[in-house]
């Protein structure tokens, strides 16, 4: 393997990934390949923008004839998708992109893959595709019930992963990430989002009762596990990725607030989100017993030093909250925080 094509690499976690295996492979050169999205952000890269192993093309993987275009020019020998449209909220509001990235790309990766016999493709999906559980963990086997247009459109996509793995025999892996936080992420996800929010004493919009549990992983813990499912991978296989650790929406909350000496006052709780999944939750046996991976950071580690990089970048992220992100708010959060309860209140 020398030249990686890395899909969606101006993202959150894809930028993450990029970061790390430019400073640590040398030998290979990391191609991105990115549409530059609302959430997409070439400041995510200026870490390694002067990298002699490091390039940018900007480009949908939806388009047939630019994915083959780069996939020739670089003599691309491995495919890493972290390309979508992420976000739960605005695929309940708008599902049309969700369908032609998260299904309709990976379509067309796969097949300029299959086409011209790029040896490896890894395609990183996410624990929502499994739906919700009640008790228990997801493991690799069980069914995929996804709740929500994002997790719908995340799943249709790896279906697809499976059949060019098995009518193909395309070299494929798929990582199931959980709910990822940490530097360079969006702040429209929850982490982001409130820590921005908090640090301008503004009110954090709660759905429901709070009590949803998410399990949360460290973003260099989850770039960390596709590196090594895309180097040490069985063809064919799907791994968990979980940080092993579960919380409700609220401790999470409670916890930012607590960091930044912040009152609970600001919390607001809000019309729910529609379809919303109670909890999620995997096991990382596989991965750690096939892989040997498991998660390097803790969550109150690695959550306080999230808080702090975004205490320390206003640059990065007050930019971003301006035109469409306030559109984007304004549709999501106005009527609902003007018929909020405050935390404690009746
Ligand atoms: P993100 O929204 O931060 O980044 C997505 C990137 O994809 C952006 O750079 C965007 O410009 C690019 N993109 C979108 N549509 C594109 C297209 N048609 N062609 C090319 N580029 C396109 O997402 P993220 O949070 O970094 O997630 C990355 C991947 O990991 C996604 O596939 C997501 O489903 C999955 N995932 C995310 C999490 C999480 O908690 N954030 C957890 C598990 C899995
Ligand atoms: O589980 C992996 C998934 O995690 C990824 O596949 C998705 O790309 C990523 O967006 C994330 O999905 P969630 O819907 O779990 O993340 P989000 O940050 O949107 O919400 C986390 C929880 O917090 C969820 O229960 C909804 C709740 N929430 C979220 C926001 C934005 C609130 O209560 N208020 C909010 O304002």
């Amino acid at each position: 393997m020398k030249n990686i094509l890395v899909t969606g690499g101006a993202g959150f976690i894809g930028s993450a990934f990029v970061r790390r295996m430019v400073a640590k492979y040398p030998q290979y050169t990391l191609i991105v390949f990115d549409k530059l999205t609302y959430a997409g952000n070439l400041d995510n890269l200026l870490p390694v923008k002067d990298a002699p192993n490091y390039r940018f093309e900007r480009g949908d993987i939806a388009d047939r004839a630019a994915v083959q275009r780069v996939c020739e020019q670089y003599a691309i020998d491995a495919i890493v998708n972290f390309a979508a449209e992420s976000h739960v909220d605005r695929s309940i509001l708008e599902p049309d992109a969700f369908i032609n990235t998260d299904i309709v790309g990976v379509y067309v990766l796969l097949d300029v893959a299959r086409q011209l016999g790029i040896p490896r493709l890894h395609h990183v999906s996410t624990d929502e595709v499994y739906g919700s559980i009640e008790e228990g963990f997801f493991r690799e086997t069980d069914p995929l019930q996804p709740n929500s247009p994002y997790a719908a459109s995340k799943a249709g996509g790896e279906m697809m992963v499976r059949a060019y793995h098995v009518t193909y025999g395309l070299h494929t892996t798929v990582t199931r990430g959980s709910n990822t936080f940490g530097p360079y992420q969006y702040p429209e996800k929850i982490a982001p989002f409130f820590i921005t929010e908090a640090i301008d004493d503004r009110p954090l919009p709660l759905y429901g009762d709070g009590m949803q549990v998410r399990d949360w992983l460290y973003v260099d813990d989850h770039a960390e596990a596709i590196e090594v499912v895309l180097l040490h991978g069985t063809p064919g296989e799907v791994y968990n990725v979980g940080g092993e650790h579960e919380l409700h929406n609220i401790e999470v909350t409670r916890f930012i607030l607590e960091t930044l000496g912040k009152p609970e006052s600001l919390i607001r709780y809000v019309a729910d989100r529609p379809g919303h999944d109670r909890r999620y939750a995997l096991t990382n046996d596989k991965i750690r017993r096939e892989l040997g991976w498991e998660p390097q950071h803790t969550f109150e580690d690695a959550m306080r030093s999230t808080i702090a990089w975004y205490r320390e970048n206003e640059w990065w992220w007050r930019k971003i909250k301006t035109g469409e992100y306030l559109e984007f708010y304004k549709m999501q959060y106005a009527e609902r925080l003007a018929n909020a309860q405050q935390h404690g209140g009746a």
